[in-house]
């Protein structure tokens, strides 16, 4: 028998007619960019001629960090590895639902690292982890939005691994196709806000990806080009409060149109690597404890 579980989703309408948002606690794993730098470009943003700033990376990052802890969340920290300057991208590190943990697989040798080091800190935690067989960049191209994991592919992950990611995290996954190198990640292009609500760039789609989204998700707040390009779909959300970069104005306006508390972001420094908030943040999303025990 199917359990409802939606009653612990439903928003219940304030006096002026919008939702009001309940906040679930999360549990976040981040990475300090002491390392950070661009020394390679795998993606359009990265310059590796330009200057960078870690010091200036780690203080941005420090303000996201505190920014978690402040809201009520919990925040857990891996050592960042020397020779690792896109570690502090933690969302890459692995996908977590209900305790599993499907491993990253990076589709750049530059990145291939990451994965096993992401995989061991699981594992020395007693986590069930599975060692991936394809290419994939955890929650970079994996959001979990509840009943589903919407999964990019076109690339980095290998859209053989969605197939994986289904019969491992026990999730159905529906696959959407990335076309504009930009947002080469799909948490470049989408953002989970809560249970069965999301925001999206179209244009980051094929025409297939978006009737699929427009289907699923018909009332999606759709992101414009200006905040698609400032990375505005790099948001994380609790259910309630949403933080994203604070230049992406027109979703900031959606966002509170819809009872949601958004909270703007400056981690300029991590967008010379094409990255921001949500790319620093892996939720591990832990095992529900049996219902009596
Ligand atoms: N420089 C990194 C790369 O190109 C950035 C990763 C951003 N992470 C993300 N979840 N979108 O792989």
């Amino acid at each position: 028998m199917q359990q409802d579980t939606s009653s612990a989703h439903r928003k219940t309408a304030a006096p002026g007619g919008r939702p009001v948002r309940t906040v679930r606690p999360r549990r976040y794993l981040m990475c300090s960019p002491v390392h950070f730098d661009v020394v390679y470009s795998i993606n359009p943003w990265m310059e590796p001629e330009k200057p960078t700033d870690a010091a200036l990376a780690v203080a941005q990052w420090e303000r996201l960090r505190s920014l978690y802890l402040g809201l009520g969340h919990e925040v857990e920290l891996i050592e960042p590895v020397a020779g690792l300057p896109d570690m502090v991208f933690a969302a890459n590190g692995a996908t977590v639902v209900d305790g599993r943990v499907l491993a990253a697989r990076f589709r750049h040798e530059q990145r291939a690292a990451e994965g096993p080091a992401y995989a061991d800190w699981f594992r020395a935690r007693g986590y069930d982890v599975h060692d991936a067989f394809h290419v994939n960049e955890g929650e970079g191209d994996y959001l979990v939005t509840g009943d589903r994991i919407l999964a990019g592919t076109g690339f980095r992950t290998d859209r053989r691994s969605h197939a994986e990611a289904e019969h491992f995290l026990g999730l159905p996954v529906v696959t959407l196709d990335l076309v504009d190198p930009r947002f080469y990640h799909l948490d470049t292009a989408l953002a989970v806000l809560d249970h069965e609500e999301i925001m999206y760039y179209p244009a980051a789609f094929t025409a297939e990806g978006r009737a699929t989204l427009r289907e699923l998700y018909p009332d999606a707040i759709e992101a414009t080009e200006d905040d698609a390009a400032v990375f505005g779909l790099n948001a994380v959300s609790d259910g309630r409060h949403v933080l994203l970069p604070e230049q992406a104005t027109h979703l900031i306006d959606e966002l509170w149109a819809r009872g949601f508390v958004p909270i703007g972001v400056d981690l300029s420094e991590l967008l010379k690597s094409g990255g921001s908030s949500k790319c620093c943040t892996l939720e591990i999303r832990d095992a529900e404890p049996e219902a009596g025990a």
